[in-house]
This record gives structure tokens, sequence and C-alpha cells, in this order.
């Protein structure tokens, strides 16, 4: 059987941190679908539509789906036979919310469980928010993002 996992975010936009965690879980799973959050508590610089064609710009391997969902993950993953989600964990402070998630979404959805990776070192500062921040006051931003993203972001900006 086929093993398939999630990767859900924001997504806004997608950095080189998370490009690592896509590329090592698209490697142990047979299918990774990233699913963008519409989430009404932030305010997103991108689109959903925006977000993904993004990500589909960026993506390499061939196993890796995109799509979006509103509401609960739980409910996306059920509706979508996912077993499996995947998180990234940065640092010790990722570790409660996560872990509060993590237990949330399996007392909701009792077939589901979430693995972890450790980001990698060289993203474990690494956030969304950081390079929209960098980019609005006209920092260098190649090294956290790839060159189509922050051609994006410059234009958003403007
Ligand atoms: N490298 C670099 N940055 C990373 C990263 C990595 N490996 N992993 C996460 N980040 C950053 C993101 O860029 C993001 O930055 P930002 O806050 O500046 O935008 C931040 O960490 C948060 O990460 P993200 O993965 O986007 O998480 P989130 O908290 O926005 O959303 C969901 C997480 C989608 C899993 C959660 O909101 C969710 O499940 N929503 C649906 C509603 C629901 O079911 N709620 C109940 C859950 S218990």
């Amino acid at each position: 059987m086929s093993k398939k996992a999630l990767y859900p975010g924001s997504f806004d936009p997608i950095t080189y941190g998370h490009l690592d965690i896509i590329k090592r879980a698209s490697e142990i799973f047979d299918e990774l679908t990233i699913a963008i959050v519409d989430n009404p508590d932030k305010s997103p610089l991108f689109s959903i539509e925006e977000r993904k064609e993004l990500i589909m710009n960026v993506i390499k391997a061939d196993n890796v789906r995109i799509d979006s969902f509103k509401g609960l993950l739980v409910q996306y993953a059920t509706d979508n036979a996912f077993q499996t989600i995947i998180r990234g964990l940065r640092a010790v402070s990722d570790f409660d919310y996560e872990f509060q998630m993590s237990l949330t979404n399996r007392q909701l959805g009792k077939n589901i469980d979430t693995i972890f990776f450790m980001t990698d070192e060289k993203y474990s500062y690494l956030s969304s928010s950081i390079v929209k921040q960098v980019c609005r006051y006209g920092g260098d931003i190649s090294s956290f993002v790839p060159e189509e993203v922050s051609l994006s972001l410059k234009e958003k900006l403007k």
C-alpha cells in the first residue's frame, strides 16, 4: 500500500526551511500533499492561488501535490484519507505549540499521527514573516527563499 502524508501550513510565502522539510518528507513517503491553510486569523500577503503557484514553481519532486483547505486540519485529513501529518520543528520554542496541536489533532482524529522533522539548523531561525520583513526594508533574502519567490515578494511589496 502506498504511504501518503500531509504537510500543512500557511506558506506565505514558502521558504528554504519549508523546502528542506518537503524534500526530506517526499523521499520517505510515496506521496506528499502540501496543504495551504486558508486561515482567517492571519492576514496573508499572497492569496491561496498565488501561494500555490509559487510552490508549484519551486518544487522539484514528482510525488508532491499542492492543495488548500479551510477549517479543521483533521477534517481535511479525514476527508482525504490521510493518517500522517508532517510538521517541522525549528527550535524548542516550537515544541509547546506543536505538541498541543498534535495532541488535539489526535484527539479529534483517532487515526491521525504527526511526524516531526527537525528543521535543518541553517533554517532554524527562519519564518515567512521574517523574510517578508527583511524584504520590505530592502534586505537580501536570497539565502531564505528561491529566486522566483524573491521576485514575487519584491513585486508584492513594491
Ligand atoms: N522552516 C522555516 N520556517 C518555518 C518552518 C520551517 N521548517 N516551519 C514553519 N515555519 C514558519 C512559517 O513560515 C510560519 O511563519 P509565519 O508565522 O511568519 O507565517 C510559522 O513558522 C508557522 O508555521 P506554519 O507551518 O505556517 O504554521 P501555522 O501555525 O500557520 O499553521 C496549521 C499550522 C495549518 C497546521 C494550523 O494552523 C492548522 O491546523 N490550521 C487549521 C485549523 C485547525 O485545525 N486548528 C486546530 C489545530 S489543533
